[in-house]
């Protein structure tokens, strides 16, 4: 059978001449990618070396022993992940779930259910428990929970980013210990930037990413396992099912023998070890306060221009709030007006908060006191202007 054809060639059918790329100037105010530090920039635009160079490989040492600074954890097995949050968020599963393993996902937001989805791709028996968008798990709703399924695995999200909430961790690893399950958490949007102590919680695996609090694009996942956490993964009985992200492989090269696995993305690492160099440098605990400093400032300022924010105080995330957009307001035109004008980048909701809350990002290189003011003197000058949702004020904003 003849494959369709088109009269022109191949060649002729598909753009070959474009302008050297030419990106804005953007200050990423949403929920991620937040900026980059110009020096984490400088590395990546570094020549490439191998990726077995004995200078590579003490390279992956450092980037080794700097992450686990980051998450406060001793676990041996700590690693980048090549690829975005996904990737590890993924890597947890798919290294600890074996076929009709319970596994108890915690969900208050987006995130939570990306977890399930990918639970049920490795073929877990996946129980739920749930938090309306905006609200965080009591000790005893998890406790219930774990009594009720006895399951395997808990799943959490520390920091749902979808909703502006932070989960607080207090008793929940010595809970898992009791009943045995082991504690997965996502730490993509609190790595850097809010407090995180993952040894002395009991977590046993977590995951993140490069492109919020590290200030690194994206495009790495920094994964961590614990002893319990090994100890299940040699007890398998079958293969991890994803090759690219079995853990046992990939310590081959990121362990003692350096065994080729595949070709590490070297620049990213580059880049990696420059941010977890500044944020050591910058000193852990403080960049935790900077980013609290910071996100007090905003809230302040945003309570001040009488704008109503979603999370109450206590359960507020750091790096990302969420606000409410006011009645009679259109919230895209108006991110799209911070966007076209003034070049800042605001995230919009997702799931069951969309359309009816912003969310601002201040995370790493971008928690900082100038950016915080920037934004609220545009929303105190210009939000106005999008309140009351005339078609005129709606064509200014097209
Ligand atoms: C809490 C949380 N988990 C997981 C992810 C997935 O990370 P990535 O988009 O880097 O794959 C994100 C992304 O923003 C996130 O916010």
């Amino acid at each position: 059978m003849a494959l369709p054809s088109s009269s022109a060639p191949v060649s002729d059918r598909h753009r070959q001449r474009l302008a050297p790329i030419a990106t804005p100037d953007r200050l990423l105010l949403g929920p991620g990618p937040s900026n980059a530090h110009p020096t984490v920039l400088a590395a990546l635009s570094r020549h490439p070396i191998g990726h077995l160079d004995p200078l590579y490989i003490e390279l992956m040492g450092e980037v080794q022993e700097l992450l686990r600074y980051a998450w406060q954890t001793d676990n041996r097995l700590t690693i980048p992940m090549s690829g975005t949050g996904s990737a590890a968020m993924e890597a947890t599963l798919a290294n600890m779930v074996e076929p009709g393993d319970k596994v108890l996902v915690a969900v208050m937001g987006y995130f939570g259910l990306r977890l399930v989805d990918m639970a049920e791709r490795y073929r877990a028996e996946v129980h739920t428990i749930e938090r309306p968008w905006g609200e965080a798990f009591s000790l005893a709703e998890i406790e219930a929970a774990l009594e009720q399924h006895k399951p395997a695995i808990l799943a959490l999200v520390h920091a749902e980013t979808s909703t502006g909430v932070l989960q607080p961790m207090e008793g929940i690893g010595e809970l898992c210990r009791r009943h045995g399950t082991l504690l997965i958490l996502d730490t993509v949007t609190s790595l850097g930037a809010v407090p995180i102590h993952l040894d002395a919680w009991g977590v046993d695996l977590a995951y993140s990413c490069s492109q919020k609090g590290l200030s690194c694009p994206p495009g790495l996942g920094p994964f961590t396992m614990g002893p319990r956490a090994e100890a299940k993964l040699s007890a398998r009985s079958g293969k991890v099912p994803n090759w690219y992200l079995d853990v046992s492989l990939l310590n081959q090269y990121w362990g003692s023998n350096r065994v080729y696995h595949h070709t590490a993305p070297v620049n990213m690492n580059f880049g990696m070890r420059e941010a977890l160099r500044l944020l050591a440098d910058e000193g852990i605990e403080n960049a935790w306060a900077r980013h609290r400093r910071n996100a007090e400032r905003l809230w302040a300022g945003l309570e001040r221009l009488g704008l109503e924010l979603h999370v109450p105080e206590p359960l507020r995330l750091p790096t990302l709030t969420t606000v409410c957009i006011p009645e009679g307001v259109d919230g895209k035109a108006f991110s799209l007006h911070l966007l076209n004008k003034h070049g800042i980048e605001v995230g919009g909701g997702l799931g069951a908060l969309a359309g009816k809350v912003w969310r601002i990002g201040l995370m790493g290189y971008n928690s900082t006191p100038d950016n915080v003011d920037r934004l609220l003197d545009l929303l105190e000058k210009e939000l106005p202007a999008f309140r009351a949702a005339s078609p005129s004020v709606a064509a200014v904003a097209a």
